[in-house]
């Protein structure tokens, strides 16, 4: 909390002490952030005495990386001061710093046997929804996971709709996964996720973008073609864009688009729980439909793993949206482990992350083209297309 530093920043008026400006040892925030500040300063020295090419700006990059991580250490251990301080058992209302955080904290939750009425819309906080989950990575076959989820339960649909009959849901929810060459997970993700967005009381269906072809992971380009097919099922409000690895570990985690754009995988395991950087907003993100036609989607330019997520984030930045996040172990997440099998890395994503905002009109859902391939499955829709770089056209940045 902020207040926590008023103490000393009153000192400094009001003490009558010279302004001799001394970095205080017991004080490890302010000394890591002016630190940080005088290692970016360095940086942008370095940047202007040194010739613009594509070496500076990864370095500088990885400063700026660098900075966040320091004060995001610093917080966590803040954040154990203040837990201690108040004694708090570390649950859904715990402490966090609000990084690019706007929206309330979440007050009370609906008791148990609550009923809800078929004509009114369904409640955001419902008793169903309990907290933290078991996570279970064992894997499991595609047939098993529809049995245990379609016996004598008919109400979900093949192609994976569902929707509430208690009440009126809130949002429709396309839950686009971009794939390739992941079978083993797809199930793991379906009987994880499906459980929790019944609980949510959201309608929704899964739709597995499946890249075919030799070209590299272009995850982005994915997610519009997702996205373009989404909208011709159903006139969804809410678009959630989910790595097929990635398991949520609380249910509280509401996959509705209050407060959106919103980025909901801020802790993930393997990063030892902490935000890697403040700009991050991969793993789990979602989007109104109407914010997302108006950035103009993803781009379709990043072949190959990493820099569509930062891109992304440029475009909600140049349109003036703020990022939510959940609160505290709200956005914990845990992700199934494996390598990039094969999977290459996008070298080329700082040249054009430097142009985000002229790529922005010029790339993303108005230059795609396509040709899928729609099949429906018992709980999802499998659209498999085969991408190449003449599909996107886009004068070279
Ligand atoms: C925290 O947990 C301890 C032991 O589990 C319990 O005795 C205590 O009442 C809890 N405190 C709060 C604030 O919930
Ligand atoms: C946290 O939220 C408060 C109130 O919304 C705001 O005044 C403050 O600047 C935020 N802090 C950070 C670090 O974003
Ligand atoms: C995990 O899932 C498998 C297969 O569905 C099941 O046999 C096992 O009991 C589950 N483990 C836990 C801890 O729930
Ligand atoms: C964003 O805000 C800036 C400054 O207020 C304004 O100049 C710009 O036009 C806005 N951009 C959009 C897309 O609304
Ligand atoms: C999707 O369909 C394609 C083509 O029919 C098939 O090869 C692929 O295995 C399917 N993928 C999934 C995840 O169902």
């Amino acid at each position: 909390m902020p207040y926590l530093f008023t103490p000393k920043s009153a000192c400094i008026t009001q003490c009558a002490q010279p302004l001799r400006f001394t970095v205080r040892p017991n004080n490890p925030i302010l000394f890591h952030y002016i630190s940080g500040v005088l290692i970016l300063f360095f940086f942008r020295l370095f940047f202007l005495l040194s010739v613009v090419n594509e070496y500076v700006f990864m370095v500088q990059a990885r400063g700026i990386q660098i900075r966040e991580n320091v004060k995001n250490i610093g917080a966590q251990v803040l954040e154990q001061v203040v837990r201690g301080a108040y004694s708090i058992n570390g649950t859904d209302y715990s402490y966090d710093f609000n990084f690019s955080e706007s929206d309330a904290l979440p007050t009370t939750y609906l008791p148990e046997g609550f009923t809800y009425l078929p004509s009114q819309v369904c409640p955001e906080r419902l008793p169903t929804m309990k907290g933290r989950l078991e996570v279970n990575m064992s894997e499991i076959s595609l047939e098993e996971v529809e049995r245990s989820l379609l016996e004598g339960k008919p109400n979900i649909v093949p192609g994976g709709y569902w929707k509430p009959t208690d009440c009126l849901p809130r949002w429709k929810v396309a839950i686009l996964v971009p794939f390739r060459n992941r079978h083993e997970h797809l199930p793991i993700l379906l009987r994880h996720l499906v459980p929790v967005l019944q609980k949510q009381r959201l309608q929704f269906a899964f739709y597995i973008i499946e890249q075919a072809g030799t070209e590299p992971f272009n995850r982005a380009m994915l997610f519009n073609v997702g996205y373009k097919e989404a909208m011709k099922d159903l006139n969804w409000d809410c678009l959630i864009f989910h790595d097929v690895d990635h398991l949520m570990e609380n249910d509280r985690n509401y996959y509705g688009c209050t407060d959106m754009p919103r980025h909901f995988a801020v802790k993930l395991d393997k990063y030892s729980y902490m935000l890697p950087y403040n700009e991050f907003f991969g793993g789990v993100s979602g989007l109104m439909v109407k914010q997302f036609k108006k950035i103009n989607g993803f781009p379709n330019a990043f072949w190959g793993w990493g820099g569509e997520d930062d891109d992304l984030w440029n475009r909600v930045q140049f349109a003036n949206y703020t990022v939510s996040r959940p609160h505290g172990d709200l956005g914990r997440y845990m992700s199934i482990p494996h390598h990039h099998r094969g999977e290459v890395q996008f070298l080329g994503r700082y040249s054009l992350l430097r142009h985000s905002k002229e790529r922005q009109k010029v790339d993303g859902l108005n230059n795609l083209n396509y040709s899928p391939l729609v099949s429906r499955m018992p709980l999802y829709t499998n659209i498999t297309v085969s991408l190449s770089r003449k599909l996107a056209p886009i004068a070279d940045y």
